[in-house]
């Protein structure tokens, strides 16, 4: 089997570390300016996570100015993650995903890596599938599971660079898309803190294997 390059160069067990050694750290280097390009590598990196049909359900919403973060405030609690740290993200679902269907599929065909009639074919599964009875379930649970994945490699890859991340679930969704203009069209998931640890994250533990996993069937 050809490997990648990346393949390559990663130990299985650096990857396997850097899972262990992320926690939700709450207490951050007030202000630290994050660079713009670490910034811009989190989120590339946070999209490069999978999606039913290519489809990348998220939106990122970057809360980075002083005012903004202070308007974040209250509707996350009074939590000063949201302030203290270098950014916060609110990974947003996208209750209409099915309209990146065209730009996603559009572009491998512009660039022969699809034939049209394969785009098509897709295309109408997808709009097949966002037009069912149970559609509005549908849209809502594939914005949340594919968001959700990204949420995920956003803290792995932050933690990769140096930095440390608390998902936060603690606020209020109505009064965020209020305060940020943001659309119906998007369910907010969680608000995840970007910065540079100013105290370790509180001790955590995780329940053994045999409590999480059934082998065969329950
Ligand atoms: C969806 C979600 C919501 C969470 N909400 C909050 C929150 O509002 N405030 C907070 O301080 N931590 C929050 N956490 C962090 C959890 O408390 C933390 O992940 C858990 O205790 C395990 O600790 P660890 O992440 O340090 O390993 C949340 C985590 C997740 C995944």
């Amino acid at each position: 089997m050809q490997q990648t390059q990346a393949q390559n160069e990663l130990r299985p067990s650096e990857v396997i570390r850097l899972m262990e050694e992320r926690h939700s750290v709450r207490n951050y280097e007030q202000y630290y300016a994050i660079p713009q390009e670490h910034l811009e590598t989190i989120l590339k990196a946070a999209a490069t996570a999978p999606s039913s049909w290519n489809l990348q359900h998220w939106k990122f919403l970057v809360v980075e100015s002083r005012e903004d973060k202070e308007k974040l405030l209250p509707i996350a609690n009074g939590q000063r993650q949201v302030v203290d740290s270098s950014v916060t993200v609110a990974v947003l679902g996208d209750l209409e995903a099915n309209k990146n269907a065209e730009a996603v599929y559009g572009e491998l065909v512009a660039k022969g890596l699809m034939p049209a009639q394969v785009k098509d074919t897709l295309l109408a599964q997808i709009e097949a599938a966002y037009s069912r009875s149970d559609a509005a379930r549908l849209a809502r649970d594939e914005a949340i599971r594919n968001s959700a994945l990204a949420a995920m490699q956003l803290m792995l890859a932050a933690k990769a660079l140096g930095y440390d991340t608390c998902p936060m679930g603690g606020f209020n969704p109505r009064q965020l898309m209020q305060a940020f203009n943001i659309p119906e069209r998007y369910v907010p998931l969680m608000l995840i803190s970007v910065g540079k640890a100013a105290k370790p994250a509180h001790a955590s533990s995780r329940l053994p294997l045999e409590r999480m996993v059934v082998r065969g069937s329950f």
